[in-house]
């Protein structure tokens, strides 16, 4: 079996990139919550280390790593540094990305196109692949951050929707590739959710705030804790019919106009 049979993580070892912040530090504590041991990637060391930190206060061992996922150094550094350090590696879940500030396609540049890419495809197929190779022949589970920018087109993101679209196809492509050994591997398209990106997304203000959730039918923001749930469940055993599956959690931002 890839995972325990009661839906508690106790034992597993957890690798989350991001997880300096938003939606990846709330899936860092909430697999810590149920007994997981968690290796705490980001490219900014402090809130890595401050995410480590809450960890231990949940009874449960945490490593920090600075890890920059457009560099295949970096992320096989943390992923040998995980194996090393608690000698295993179960669960990854792939959230480090970066927004785009609304630009129309004609108008983004070449830089800000490569920094979207770099980050957001290239960072989740480099650590997939290295995650898949330190898996080897034991069973795993990956959830790769998507976004609701992985289903549909969206005026000003064609280069951030691209990306999103690009981590379902490499979601896709390696489920088929790695379902019969045993790792598990899906995808979360979250909405609108409350964390700093979306702070930066929508300027803060009250307007910002209302003109992004204008765009939810149900008339609020989604909680990291919601997104962080989701990856519990299909990092379970209760989740292991789940294959390649882009699991789209917006509070109906995507389901028609
Ligand atoms: P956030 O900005 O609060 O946190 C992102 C974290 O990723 C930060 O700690 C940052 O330092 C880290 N990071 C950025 N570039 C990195 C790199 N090259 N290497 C390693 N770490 C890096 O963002 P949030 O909102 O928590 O987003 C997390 C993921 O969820 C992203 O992939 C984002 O695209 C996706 N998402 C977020 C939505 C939202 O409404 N907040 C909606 C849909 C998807």
């Amino acid at each position: 079996m890839a995972h325990s049979t009661t839906g508690s993580f106790t034992g597993k070892v957890v690798f989350v990139t991001g997880a300096g912040s938003g939606i990846g530090r709330a899936t860092a504590l909430a697999f810590a919550a149920q007994g997981a041991d968690v290796v705490v990637a980001d490219i900014n060391d402090q809130p890595a280390q401050e995410t480590a930190s809450m960890v231990r206060q949940l009874g449960r061992r945490a490593e920090a790593v600075a890890c920059d996922v457009t560099s295949g150094e970096d992320v096989a550094a943390a992923v040998a540094t995980t194996v090393e350090t608690f000698g295993r590696l179960d669960i990854a879940i792939n959230n480090a990305g970066v927004e785009q500030p609304p630009t129309p396609l004609a108008e983004t540049s070449d830089a800000d196109w490569d920094r979207i890419i770099g980050t957001n495809l290239r960072g989740v197929f480099l650590s997939m692949k290295h995650e898949i190779l330190a898996m080897g022949e034991n069973p795993g589970s990956i959830v790769n951050i998507a976004s609701g920018a992985a289903v549909i087109g969206i005026r000003g993101q064609a280069a951030y929707a691209a990306s999103k679209h690009g981590v379902i196809g490499l979601t896709k492509s390696a489920a088929l590739e790695y379902a019969a050994h045993g790792i598990q591997i899906n995808a979360i398209c979250p909405g609108i959710i409350e964390t700093p990106m979306m702070d930066r997304f929508s300027g803060g203000t009250p307007e910002g705030r209302a003109r992004v959730i204008a765009q939810e039918p149900i008339g609020r923001m989604g909680t990291v804790e919601e997104v962080a749930a989701a990856a519990l469940w299909l990092c379970s055993d209760l989740g292991g019919f789940a294959i390649g599956h882009a699991l789209v959690l917006d509070g109906g931002q995507t389901i028609g106009i």
